[in-house]
């Protein structure tokens, strides 16, 4: 594993190791969909693209992990994910249902609104 920093407590350097796990979970994910895209064997094909869901699997449980233990994600997770709103609209409230309820973009909007 390599830190930037020395000494880092040990909350810090799991962060670091889901992050860094996280980056080569998106790497394969890469990878693999090239690999689908380019084999030529059949078979090889739809083993490569399994193997690309199996990534995309992995990387979505670092991310959840990072979302219940590393501060900042839930909520911006919750502002970008599942949402058909145009993404640079999302945060600001323009945008269609955000945040997993209709309830969190009303207090977004409002927020909003009470900085201009
Ligand atoms: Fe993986």
């Amino acid at each position: 594993m390599q830190y930037i920093e020395e000494k880092l407590e040990s909350k810090t350097a799991d962060y670091a190791r889901a992050l860094k796990s996280l980056q080569e979970e998106l790497e394969a994910v890469s990878y693999y969909q090239q690999r689908a895209v380019t084999a030529t064997d059949s078979e090889l094909k739809d083993i490569v693209g399994h193997n690309r869901d199996e990534e995309i699997e992995h990387a979505c449980m670092l991310i959840e992990w990072l979302r219940r233990n590393m501060e900042g994600w839930d909520e911006r997770l919750r502002t970008y994910l599942f949402t058909s709103a145009p993404l640079t609209e999302v945060e600001s409230g323009e945008g269609g249902k955000a945040g997993g309820s209709e309830g969190d973009l009303s207090i977004r909007a409002i927020r909003y609104s009470e900085l201009k």
